[in-house]
């Protein structure tokens, strides 16, 4: 009985990452080309722009240790469009609909509420954590 539900769990597992782009993949994709590959925001396209992709890799640093997971999914959250009011107007961050598409996770920012969110967010969020420095 254990071992059907491992099983099943590890199927669901493998469902999820054939459907969705990995957290990194889709750094890669709608990130890098601001904050860079490794989130330093030195992308290519950071020249350009009138304000400067904010270093990535300190966002735990910045947070007093703690990694602002609730705060760095309203950002990306914000830019999906799903949020107009989170839209400051100044940023020159694109919307990221297609992060919302697929199923939605439980995820807990931090801040012991568990919100059902889009996996590919989440997976973005648990990525940056892993850059933090
Ligand atoms: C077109 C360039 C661009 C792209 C693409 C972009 N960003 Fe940004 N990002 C910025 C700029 C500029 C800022 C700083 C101004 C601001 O806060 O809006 C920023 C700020 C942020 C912040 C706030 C950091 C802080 O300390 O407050 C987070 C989190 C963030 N970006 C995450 C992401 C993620 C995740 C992606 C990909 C899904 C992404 N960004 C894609 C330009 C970009």
């Amino acid at each position: 009985m254990r071992l059907l539900f491992l099983l099943s769990v590890l199927m669901l597992g493998a469902c999820v990452e054939r459907e969705a782009p990995t957290g990194r993949e889709d750094f890669a994709t709608f990130c890098a080309a601001c904050h860079g590959a490794s989130g330093r925001g030195d992308g290519p396209a950071a020249a350009g722009l009138d304000r400067k992709p904010a270093d990535l890799t300190g966002l735990s640093a910045r947070n007093g240790g703690v990694f602002p997971g609730t705060a760095v999914m309203a950002k990306i959250w914000g830019y999906t469009g799903v949020s107009p009011g989170d839209r400051d107007g100044g940023s020159p961050m694109p919307e990221f609909g297609p992060l919302l598409q697929g199923e939605l996770v439980p995820y807990d920012g931090g801040d012991g509420i568990s919100t059902p969110t889009p996996v590919r967010l989440v997976q973005i969020a648990e990525y940056l954590k892993t850059l933090q420095e």
